[in-house]
């Protein structure tokens, strides 16, 4: 995701955190705003920009070598090569903030890390290797021709709530929130962290990216790449994609919160 993707599962997340958790993330991350997720869950694509950074690029996502739209799939060994993927990432960082021993600067890094891997993983694109996650796919949105990734990481978002500042990712998770809270998504959200073992890190965030990558089949290229640049994905294509962008930012954040909050009470439980 764009950073108001990033700073909306944040906020999403914010609002399901324990009062302790929540407390403890913001005296790690030395910022007692009520932005303390948000402010800095875009800092790891940043990082990744840098010379000291670029070597965290392919944590930020898995390259599922499935064969879309005719199957969609992740297999962690099948996917996650050597050099490391998001989901072999999401159990390190993991292990990293529930580690008493690391210093404050280690584990707030490892905190950066984690709340932004785990928003990433469930953009679809994320979890898929076809064309580079869709960043070779050249395709029209709304006039401007760009890539199938950055129009569902950036360009589609930002077309829904009409902005991408942090304000608008405050009002974008408030939405969210009451669409889990007596909403559309009132059912099925604890389904969403059904099963979630931080005692099994690399089992759950592959659930978590299968469930993404199940979407390229059936969201995001249903009929292949090629019937996508026939023509502006706006409106037919976006109408048919927000709805998805939606749930899968909403299930980020509660996510996040749920696996925030257990890392954290294990951590006092053995101090
Ligand atoms: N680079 C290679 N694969 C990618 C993916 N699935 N998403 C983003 N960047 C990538
Ligand atoms: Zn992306
Ligand atoms: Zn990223």
């Amino acid at each position: 995701w764009g950073e108001l993707g990033h700073a909306t599962v944040a906020y999403v997340a914010q609002q399901y955190m324990s009062p302790e958790a929540a407390k403890w993330a913001q005296t790690v991350l030395n910022d007692t705003s009520d932005s303390y997720l948000a402010n800095i869950a875009s800092w790891a694509d940043k990082y990744r920009l840098t010379d000291e950074g670029k070597w965290s690029a392919p944590l930020h996502y898995i390259d599922a070598m499935d064969d879309p739209p005719t199957s969609c799939s992740v297999d962690y060994e099948r996917d996650c090569p050597a050099e490391g993927c998001s989901i072999s990432a999401i159990a390190n960082y993991t292990q990293r903030v529930g580690n008493l021993k690391l210093s404050a600067p280690e584990t707030a890094e490892a905190l950066r890390f984690l709340v932004h891997l785990i928003g990433d993983l469930t953009q679809p694109l994320h979890d898929e290797n076809y064309e580079v996650g869709g960043n070779g796919i050249e395709v029209t949105f709304d006039n401007y021709t760009d890539n199938l990734h950055s129009d569902w990481d950036t360009y589609m978002p930002a077309k829904l709530v009409g902005g991408s500042s942090l304000e608008d990712a405050q009002g974008w998770a408030d939405s969210l929130v009451d669409e889990i809270k007596t909403g559309s998504y009132k059912k099925e959200a604890a389904t969403w962290i059904k099963g979630d073992d931080i005692g099994d890190t690399v089992v759950t965030a592959t659930r978590w990216a299968a469930d993404a990558n199940s979407y390229i089949c059936t969201v995001v290229m249903p009929d292949g790449a090629a019937a996508l640049q026939t023509g502006d994905l706006y409106p037919t294509y976006y109408n048919s994609a927000i709805g998805t962008i939606e749930i899968q930012v909403a299930k980020g954040g509660y996510r996040l919160a749920n696996w925030l909050n257990t890392i954290y009470s294990q951590k006092i439980t053995q101090s």
